[in-house]
């Protein structure tokens, strides 16, 4: 049995541990888009756990709730999800906070998919040759666990970890709301309120485009001058095409 633990604002990584975990024979999933119980797993799980990268990082909210998951020396497959400009110290930061809960990460990867702060960069990401690298990736993780190879992997990243720094960036929200309330749902820190939807607490918005994704008349987005310039400025950046990384 495989479990799929993942935070996925906009559902990219949720659908790349999704891929990895099908080529097991039975899996079960947790999202860390809302606060979960504790859980202990046990020596003979397997965990894929993925994440994607805010600004170098792994979203500070969703490593909180990773902590409350434990393990017994429990392999892991550590992923995270990136929009083809860098991961940064994201990877390194998974794998140690696998590591610190008692899991042994014997298989990492950095994948990329569309940006979701800025959807023109890796539109069309993940792509065929991406899902090409995740299935033989997962086919790999498969046999070490198999051959009961748990060596742990090494992966990029540098301590100390890159400063967390939150992005200045908040969804605005049109008059083509018609109150279904999916953001309310969606939001991971409960920023939208459920009497008028069209009202975000800034002061709590991770702005990690859950909201503007699962809106289904688009009456959600990020725009304005600030907005305008960092799109500006971050096409550019990250034009060249990265590919996947693994380790095993
Ligand atoms: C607040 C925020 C910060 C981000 N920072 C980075 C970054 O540092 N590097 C990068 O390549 N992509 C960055 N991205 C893009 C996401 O990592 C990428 O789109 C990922 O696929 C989103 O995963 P999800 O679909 O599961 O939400 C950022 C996205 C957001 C919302
Ligand atoms: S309001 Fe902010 S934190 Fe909530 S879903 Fe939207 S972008 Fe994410
Ligand atoms: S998801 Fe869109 S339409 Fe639905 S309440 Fe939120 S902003 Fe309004």
């Amino acid at each position: 049995m495989i479990y799929q633990i993942h935070f996925s604002p906009t559902r990219t990584t949720a659908g790349i541990v999704n891929r990895i975990a099908s080529v097991f024979d039975v899996s079960d999933q947790a999202s860390l888009m809302q606060e979960i119980q504790p859980v202990a797993f046990k020596k003979t799980d397997t965990v894929v756990v993925g994440m994607p990268v805010f600004a170098g990082r792994i979203p500070a909210l969703a490593k909180q709730r990773l902590m409350t998951v434990k393990g017994d020396q429990t392999p892991a497959i550590a992923v995270v999800v990136y929009g083809n400009r860098a991961y940064e110290d994201a990877l390194l930061e998974l794998k140690e906070t696998l590591e610190q809960n008692g899991f042994r990460v014997i298989a990492a990867g950095a994948f990329i998919a569309r940006h979701s702060l800025f959807p023109a960069v890796a539109a069309d990401r993940p792509d065929r040759d991406d899902f090409k690298v995740i299935d033989d990736f997962a086919a790999r993780c498969v046999e070490k666990i198999k051959n009961k190879d748990f060596s742990s992997v090494s992966v990029p990243g540098k301590k100390p970890y890159k400063e967390a720094l939150p992005i200045p960036l908040y969804p605005s929200v049109s008059d083509a709301c018609i109150s279904c309330l999916k953001c309310v749902e969606v939001c991971p820190v409960q920023a939208i309120s459920q009497e008028n939807p069209k009202e975000t607490d800034f002061s709590k918005c991770i702005s990690c485009a859950a909201c503007v994704h699962v809106c289904p008349v688009h009456a959600r987005c990020f725009k304005g001058e600030m907005y305008e310039k960092a799109q500006q400025l971050i096409i550019p950046k990250c034009a060249t095409y990265l590919k996947p990384e693994i380790f095993l």
